[in-house]
């Protein structure tokens, strides 16, 4: 029997894909439960911490439904509201908040800081996001390409985009994990760090998952026979100076209807964590696209609403996986 009792959940590479499927399966019996009425509460009576040093609608709003799913109090704590960074080092706040909550959720820059969150808290540290990572996110994704290609073992998941950041670098690592064939079409600037291609094929080897790992920087090339193509924003939190830069690089990066096609197949799901950059109807996105005169950046809009766009089925599951990591961790 499996026991994850607490573990922390910071960048996925160290659990072993017997222990990522069960979360996958906790997390579909925890969706069947809350659709059908059966509850929950596990772990009633604990409460979380949540640390946001980055905003966020999608990671927030699941702790918080996924810990009161469960039975559990979550207290929000932004970067405006408490000592961390400014009176107080990580290692403190995370030896004080470890004497207080059952388990702490941590969004932020530096990778480093959810490390030392993990090592001194003494209860279970959840990464919501760093600069590097975002498990929690991959997580949801892979529930959610499971739920809609129908098998994640031989699926073929296209990354088109930033092939460097957080989101795709999670990608990777679950993908290896998983035993997926993941794509990457990027320029060469932002191609994934290749340690981290390395650690993931050895992760690959090492499990036998069967899985790949393609990096190449013709998008067209990425996405042929893909199951699902993804991608994410050009530009992510804390790089806001960088996007005439990304534009430059990845204009020619866009998932669009010419892009889907080259899929060469009719059921291609498409997947973005959002937000996205897909209209005008936002008021970064209105600067930024009049700015270069463009319509969207890193979708079309009539891809991010077609039938084969699942980015809301992937926000919702974001609570499931979310709960589900704090079920097994807590
Ligand atoms: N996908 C995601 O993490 O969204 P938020 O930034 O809104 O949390
Ligand atoms: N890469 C994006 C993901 C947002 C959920 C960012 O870090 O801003």
């Amino acid at each position: 029997m499996l026991n994850l009792k607490g573990r922390s959940f910071l960048t996925l590479k160290d659990f072993t894909p017997r222990e990522v499927r069960l979360m996958l399966e906790t997390a579909k019996q925890l969706k069947n439960n809350k659709l059908t009425g059966v509850p929950n509460k596990h772990h009633e009576g604990k409460t979380i911490a949540m640390l946001f040093e980055k905003t966020s609608t999608r990671t927030r709003c699941a702790f918080v439904t996924g810990a009161r799913d469960l039975g559990m109090h979550a207290e929000f704590l932004g970067k405006d509201d408490i000592q961390l960074g400014k009176k107080e080092s990580v290692r403190d706040t995370a030896l004080v908040l470890g004497r207080m909550f059952d388990g702490i959720e941590f969004r932020g820059f530096s990778h480093d800081t959810v490390e030392e969150l993990a090592k001194y808290a003494g209860v279970p540290v959840w990464n919501g996001l760093t600069d590097k990572y975002h498990p929690t996110q991959g997580l949801a994704d892979m529930l959610t390409i499971k739920e809609h290609v129908g098998h994640l073992e031989g699926a073929h998941l296209a990354y088109v985009g930033d092939g460097r950041n957080n989101v795709a670098n999670t990608l990777m690592i679950v993908s290896s994990l998983l035993g997926l064939h993941y794509s990457v079409g990027t320029p060469k600037e932002l191609f994934p760090d290749p340690a981290l291609v390395e650690e993931c094929r050895a992760l690959a080897e090492k499990y036998q998952t069967g899985a790949t790992i393609r990096v190449v920087e013709n998008p067209y090339e990425a996405v042929t026979d893909a199951d699902a193509v993804y991608t994410d924003v050009w530009v992510s939190m804390g790089e806001e100076d960088k996007f005439e830069e990304r534009i430059r690089l990845l204009k020619d990066y866009q998932v669009n209807q010419d892009l889907m096609l080259a899929t060469r197949k009719n059921n291609t799901k498409f997947l973005h964590c959002l937000p996205a950059f897909h209209d005008k109807n936002t008021k970064v996105g209105k600067e930024i696209l009049e700015k270069y005169n463009l319509d969207a950046m890193e979708v079309s809009d009539d891809v991010f609403y077609s039938k084969n766009s699942v980015v809301f089925d992937q926000a919702e599951n974001r609570v499931y996986t979310i709960e589900a990591v704090m079920d097994l961790t807590l």
